[in-house]
């Protein structure tokens, strides 16, 4: 099917009210190939769904009766100095002010859903005031994507590390200014085995040019995710993130943590943020859902969250998933798939996807009694029979 068919199937841009819809239109107009690796998971698919269904098993303690008539405030910063330069001597201070609480969540590949890739949500992203995550699995160089937009735009970088040091180093030398933080994902020693995705063959022309990897199918199918991760390095551990540091002045937020023990190890070894994510499900299937970490990590050690940034990635769908990451203490959330959705609609879906999601959290933000997201805490939630 041609480009401009495609489009012509598409129902217009304004009558898509949600992610959901997004999902939907992908689903019907997407190829073959780029809806399987945008919307697969690891085998059963247990931990993508349970990513979702575990915002919607909490529910809100709404607060009436407070006056709602005024603005709502969801601006946001995140590594703020106090918890970077505060302990690293080396770090540079960064400045990431964003206009909502949520993030773009690093993805690979986005040009399978249009020609514009990385750049066209750069460029919806910057419109609207929010940080897009570049993957190291992007379509395009970190520096092309950086440049779509104005260099005031702050942007954050996932590092999957290359089993060649050298390479990792090279890459993290050639980044422009308006990055502003290394997300080093930990959570892919293998790639998960994600069925719909080695069902269908990949294009072999395709590569990732900052990692430098190339699709040749191979034996057990065409699943992207493994192929183009041949390059990361299995054996990285603790010590490459003393290693890592030596290498950039850039905060490091660890991405794919999944235990209260481990983001305590990352409190302690200095790093200026985690994530709390199962990569949306993709590589260890039955992990348990984001949201069930970091409300056991609020419960037992309140403490990490005071040492490092604690953001959340997976199933976040609503502004009401946003909402109550926050008020169990996230700083921000990244959000994955409904980004690469949204690019079937160039970067005016990215926009538009954007607007819908600030105008539900505003809305969630009201009903449930606050107007700044300062005031954002566990009050406001039902955790009695949280933990199942
Ligand atoms: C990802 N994710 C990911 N993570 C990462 O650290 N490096 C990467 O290159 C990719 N690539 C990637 C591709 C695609 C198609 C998807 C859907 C996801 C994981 C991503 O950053 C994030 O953790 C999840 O997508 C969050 O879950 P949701 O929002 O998709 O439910």
């Amino acid at each position: 099917k041609s480009a401009e068919l495609l489009l012509s199937e598409k129902p217009p841009l304004e009558t898509l009210i949600s992610s959901h819809d997004f999902e939907t239109v992908a689903s019907k107009t997407l190829s073959a190939k780029a809806w399987a690796f945008y919307s697969s998971a690891a085998t059963d698919c247990v931990t993508h769904r349970a990513n979702k269904e575990y915002f919607d098993r909490i529910w809100f303690r709404p607060r009436v009766l407070r006056n709602m008539a005024g603005p709502v405030n969801m601006r946001t910063t995140i590594l703020e100095e106090r918890k970077c330069r505060g302990k690293q001597e080396d770090v540079d201070m960064p400045d990431v002010s964003m206009s909502a609480p949520f993030f773009c969540a690093p993805a690979a590949m986005a040009r399978l859903v249009h020609d514009s890739g990385e750049m066209g949500i750069a460029k919806g992203c910057a419109e609207k005031g929010v940080v897009q995550c570049i993957s190291t699995n992007a379509s395009f160089p970190a520096s092309e994507i950086c440049g779509t937009v104005s260099p005031d735009h702050p942007f954050l970088f996932q590092l999957y590390v290359n089993k060649d040091r050298s390479a990792t180093s090279k890459l993290l030398k050639s980044f422009p200014k308006s990055i502003k933080a290394i997300l080093v994902t930990v959570d892919a020693a293998t790639p998960g085995k994600r069925e719909a995705d080695e069902r269908v063959r990949s294009d072999e022309s395709l590569m990732t040019p900052m990692s430098g990897a190339r699709a040749v199918n191979d034996k057990k199918g065409g699943a992207l995710g493994r192929i183009m991760g041949n390059y990361i390095d299995p054996g990285l551990n603790w010590e490459d993130l003393k290693w890592l540091r030596k290498e950039t002045r850039l905060p490091i937020v660890v991405k794919g943590v999944m235990s209260v023990e481990d983001a305590v190890m990352c409190a302690e070894t200095g790093v200026e943020g985690v994530v709390i994510s199962n990569h949306g499900g993709r590589n260890l299937d039955t992990s348990p859902p984001s949201l069930r970490v970091l409300l056991q990590l609020h419960l037992t050690r309140p403490d990490v969250f005071g040492k490092l940034d604690v953001y959340l990635d997976g199933g976040i769908r609503r502004g009401t998933d946003v909402l109550k990451a926050l008020c169990l203490g996230a700083k921000a959330v990244g959000i994955g798939r409904p980004f690469l959705y949204n690019l079937n609609y160039g970067s005016e879906g990215v926009a538009h996807l954007i607007d819908i999601l600030k105008d539900e959290l505003e809305v969630a933000m009201k009903l449930i009694g606050i107007t700044d997201l300062s005031q954002a805490g566990p009050q406001y939630l039902d955790l009695g029979e949280s933990i199942r």
